[in-house]
């Protein structure tokens, strides 16, 4: 596999000088970005009076919290133009893949950096659609947790338990550069993780359900056998979704397939930097995608929706957004400052869904097609660029497809896992190698000494965040106030 190289331009540099001794360094630029290690040259002097701990002999750090502004990886997989409201993927813009391509096709381009022929394209699809079994026992531990848990704790669980059942694939077991030298193996555990993250989102749905899990069709397509698992009423059912429905979940995947260095793809490749098995590394990554600063936000959309109730308190809803109170979700991105892509295609699915489902009984896209108008008239969102994401429309095509509110991100998780596993392969491929470390200032106490336990003073804490006070316990009332244990405190 080829290694990324770059022909550093003498003339394209940068030259900083560290006005605390004068040193100055060069330093190249390239792909229009410099290497954050080339400050560790700009070394001042320990004297008297500065902190230790400002570590002043290995260089000056450079303070990014939250990766405002660091690159982390060199990538090939996925471009945005925030500004132009483009997404690309391996080169190829998202409106043609969702036009064209299908969500298995678009995972092979992300993973493989290239489309498949004819007989690659038959034998991924085999492939992934033949690793979509569980194993009895992975179900029965599944089924085994509460019937009313979040879909995603089973997801989550669902992946990091897949590291048991595959001693072979574990590098802690089968030595730490299995990876990097058997390509076979990488791509088994590729196809085995995208076949099984569907049959393991139709699981989480079917224990909430309290219905048993139905095994997966290898003569459908990816979306339509994800379809089938969910809602077949048995075994011996002869139920086929509706291709239309099955389409238009294909065509939301491949809109979910990749966003580059969001936090769950940094989250699955800071983990996978470790050489940790790729099913814990998804754990890890899905556990990211769980947060609702991630994943949540078509839901809070639909929550929106209903708090607003009806199309004429539109406008009230919309002064207290503007006076700060609330966010209006499903509008805004951090890196789309015009349309977002995405949002454009998923408009044209939407209806197209609205039309063979009917609309939402609740009469939430009137409300939200009211409340984007006029959104998109207001000069407060016109002045700061704000324009409908991804996930305006796509929680309301999940609702009017029935999924519960709390498997919405179910539904992005699926097809983000062909993401995840592209830039972790590509991490261990073209990567330094290194695992994942960044620095902190430290900005605490300087050395201190052990004080006993008997000599220090008392302390009342009066906020949590300084110290844990007496809980309460919530047992049974008959057991006294503190559970029945005595009380020595
Ligand atoms: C996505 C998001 C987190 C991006 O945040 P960001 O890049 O940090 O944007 P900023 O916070 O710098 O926003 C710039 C301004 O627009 C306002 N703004 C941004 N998104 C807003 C929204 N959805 N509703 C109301 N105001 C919003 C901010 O308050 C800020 O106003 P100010 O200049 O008066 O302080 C943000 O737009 C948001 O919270 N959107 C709603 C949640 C959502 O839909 N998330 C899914 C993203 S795919």
């Amino acid at each position: 596999m080829a290694v990324i190289k770059e022909q550093p331009n003498p003339q394209e540099s940068i030259t900083v000088t560290d006005n605390r001794t004068g040193k100055t360094v060069t330093i190249p630029i390239t792909n229009n970005s410099i290497p954050a290690t080339a400050f560790t040259a700009l070394k001042a002097p320990t004297t008297a009076g500065k902190r230790q701990e400002d570590d002043l002999g290995n260089g000056i750090r450079v303070y990014d919290p939250g990766f405002m502004n660091t690159a982390a990886i060199k990538s090939r997989i996925t471009y945005i133009d925030g500004d132009a409201g483009e997404l690309r993927h391996r080169g190829y813009p998202i409106e043609q893949l969702a036009e064209r391509s299908t969500y298995l096709e678009t995972a092979y381009l992300l993973i493989y950096g290239h489309l498949p022929d004819a007989s690659q394209s038959k034998i991924w699809e085999y492939e992934v659609m033949h690793h979509t079994f569980l194993s009895e026992d992975l179900t029965s531990l599944l089924r085994s947790m509460r019937y009313d848990s979040h879909p995603m704790s089973i997801f989550i669980t669902a992946f990091s338990s897949l590291s048991a059942y595959h001693p072979e694939a574990n590098p802690s077991l089968a030595g730490q550069n299995l990876y990097t030298t058997s390509p076979e193996l990488l791509n088994k555990q590729v196809i085995r993780a995208l076949g099984k993250s569907s049959t393991i989102a139709a699981l989480s749905l079917r224990i909430r359900m309290n219905r048993p899990a139905i095994a997966p069709r290898a003569d459908l397509t990816y979306t339509e056998n994800l379809l089938y698992m969910m809602d077949a009423l048995s075994p011996a059912d002869p139920y086929r979704p509706d291709p239309r429905l099955a389409k238009a979940l294909d065509t939301l995947f491949i809109l979910h397939a990749d966003h580059e260095m969001n936090c769950s793809t940094a989250a699955m490749v800071h983990v996978g930097s470790s050489r940790v098995d790729p099913y814990s590394a998804i754990a890890a990554a899905a556990s990211a995608l769980y947060g609702p600063l991630h994943g949540g936000a078509n839901e809070a959309v639909i929550r929106m929706l209903q708090r607003i109730g009806s199309v004429d308190r539109v406008p009230a809803f919309l002064e207290g957004v503007k006076k700060k109170k609330e966010l209006l979700f499903g509008f805004g991105h951090r890196v789309y400052r015009n349309t977002d892509p995405r949002s454009t295609i998923i408009r044209k699915v939407a209806e197209e869904v609205f039309s063979i489902l009917g609309r939402d009984p609740d009469g939430l896209i009137e409300i939200a097609q009211a409340l984007r108008d006029a959104a998109l008239k207001d000069p407060y969102f016109v002045e700061r660029k704000l324009y409908p994401n991804v996930d305006y429309w796509s929680g309301l095509i999940y609702k009017t497809m029935g999924f519960p509110l709390d498997f919405f991100p179910v539904l992005f998780a699926v097809p983000r896992v062909s993401g995840w596993l592209a830039h972790w392969k590509q991490n261990l491929e073209e990567g330094t190698g290194k695992i994942w470390r960044p620095r902190q200032v430290y900005v605490g106490e300087g050395r201190r000494d052990y004080v006993e336990l008997g000599e220090r003073e008392a302390r009342k804490v009066e906020d949590s965040r300084e110290g844990v006070r007496e809980l309460p316990h919530y047992q049974s009332r008959r057991r006294g106030p503190r559970g029945g244990v005595p009380a020595k405190l």
